[in-house]
């Protein structure tokens, strides 16, 4: 950004002017339409018209958000392996693709009566292959609409001992049969809102229901519903109502063609037993982190192994940008205002290098505009949406600027100031930053994350 003029490390500040502002606008807007395609967990299926003609207008609709992201190998016979040490005689795979799941419980347990389930039917021939090379005894598939909450009435196999799943994530629209799965699955209480209803959500309620009291589920979640503050209620209704055995986090790119984030969850169902959770993580090397047991209120909170393990580690010596009296605001300039502002933007594109000052313009009379948010001397900003936003630390050492939404504000009392910076800015505090970012593509920091990230002194 032009004007901008950058301190070495805690040393002269960098300055920033209006006139750049334009490259960092590019890049905001390649980044905002990165976000839109990525969001959905990457691109849609377009095989309506060939399938629609046999399906319900209501099943049709949707044929177009398949989400056939297949399961790596790997993870399959992790999924299997975690199930531990029960004698299941029949499993349930709704979604089930080309059988990834169904294939690694099978090669656990032989004797298995599987049944698998799927809306399109151009999967039936590989997965019906598959599970026949391993020597499956017993295999029903149906094509069925698992959003249709009739569901159980289609499969006299049910109920299952276990149920494997690894679902669909998008939003569908709205429908007063997604209210009825939920309530016959009794788990209402995830989703407070109609807003909060996924199809993800929805197929851990059909495969709730289809599951025998006693019986053990392995679901497959993006990562928003074991870690994010808005799935609180989520987390709260499995804990509460079923026994919650472990959460497994996993690395990106565990399902072919996608980056999503996602979780392993493996529950008993009914009897919600106060025990500990066992969290795993697996790394992108497939290696296997060793556990780690959370109490429950530990659990509603998030279910990542990455955040309690950084969590426990530094109990003693950390602090947190809440107990040193933080104001954390979000940024209120879009980038298209941005465009036509008249007065110094700060945006996600002109942040010095990490641990860097930045003087931003001095800026002759006031801002207009009670909306706009306004960094000053002193506010430390922080990418908030970014590719790479734990790399985007700086303070302001001179000037002021407004910044877009795209940046939070850390405002704190002067005394503490330069603690907090250098503890975010260290290459510590980046690593746990990133720890409990979320996204695909680009990733989001939420607000009572970095409230509460724990963090070092830094000398
Ligand atoms: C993410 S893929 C998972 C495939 C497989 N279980 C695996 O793990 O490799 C989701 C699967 O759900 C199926 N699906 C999506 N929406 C569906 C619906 N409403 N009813 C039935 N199947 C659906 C898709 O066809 C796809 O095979």
């Amino acid at each position: 950004m032009q004007g901008a003029r950058s301190l070495a490390k805690l040393g002269e500040p960098r300055l920033l002017q209006e006139g750049s502002a334009r490259g960092a606008m590019r890049k905001s807007a390649d980044f905002a339409a990165d976000i839109l395609t990525r969001a959905v967990y990457g691109a849609l299926e377009q095989r309506g018209d060939e399938m629609s003609a046999s399906l319900s207008p209501f099943a049709a609709k949707r044929v177009g958000t398949l989400n056939k992201f297949y399961t790596r190998a790997e993870i399959g016979e992790l999924l299997a392996t975690e199930l531990g040490s029960i004698t299941p005689r029949s499993a349930v795979d709704l979604g089930a693709g080309e059988g990834s799941l169904s294939l690694a419980v099978v090669r656990r347990w032989p004797h298995l009566n599987v049944t698998t389930v799927d809306i399109d039917d151009a999967c039936v021939g590989a997965l019906h292959e598959r599970l026949l090379s391993e020597g499956v005894q017993s295999h029903t598939h149906r094509r069925l609409d698992i959003l249709d909450d009739d569901l159980p009435a289609h499969l006299d196999q049910a109920p299952f001992d276990i149920a494997v799943c690894n679902p669909p994530f998008y939003r569908p629209k709205w429908d007063r049969a997604f209210a009825r799965i939920l309530q016959a699955a009794d788990f209402a209480e995830a989703c407070p809102a109609v807003t909060d209803v996924t199809a993800e959500i929805l197929f851990f309620a059909q495969n709730l229901r289809l599951v025998r009291e006693g019986g053990t589920l392995a679901l497959i979640v993006p990562a928003g519903l074991a870690t994010g503050w808005s799935a609180v209620a989520f987390r709260r209704a499995i804990l509460e109502k079923h026994t919650l055995r472990t959460a497994i986090q996993l690395p990106p790119y565990s399902f072919a063609d996608t980056e999503a984030h996602c979780f392993i969850l493996i529950l008993t169902k009914g009897q919600a037993d106060p025990q500990e959770i066992k969290l795993l993580r697996m790394d992108d090397r497939n290696e296997v982190s060793d556990a780690l047991w959370i109490d429950r209120p530990a659990a509603v909170k998030r279910l990542d192994w990455s955040y309690h393990a950084a969590h426990r580690e530094s109990r003693d010596a950390s602090f947190t940008l809440r107990e040193l009296g933080a104001q954390v605001r979000r940024g209120s300039i879009t980038t298209v205002e941005r465009r036509a502002a008249s007065y110094p933007v700060f945006h996600t594109g002109d942040f010095p290098s990490p641990g860097e000052l930045v003087a931003l313009p001095e800026v002759a009379g006031k801002f207009l505009g009670s909306r706009l948010v306004i960094a000053q001397t002193g506010d430390i900003l922080m990418a908030r949406v970014d590719r790479d936003l734990h790399q985007k630390i700086t303070m302001a050492a001179a000037g002021e600027a407004a910044i877009t939404d795209c940046l939070y504000r850390v405002r704190l009392p002067e005394e503490h100031r330069m603690r907090a910076f250098k503890a975010l800015s260290s290459a510590d505090g980046r690593e746990r930053i990133r720890a409990v970012t979320k996204g695909v593509g680009a990733r989001l920091l939420g607000k009572g994350e970095l409230l509460d990230l724990p963090l070092f002194p830094q000398p």
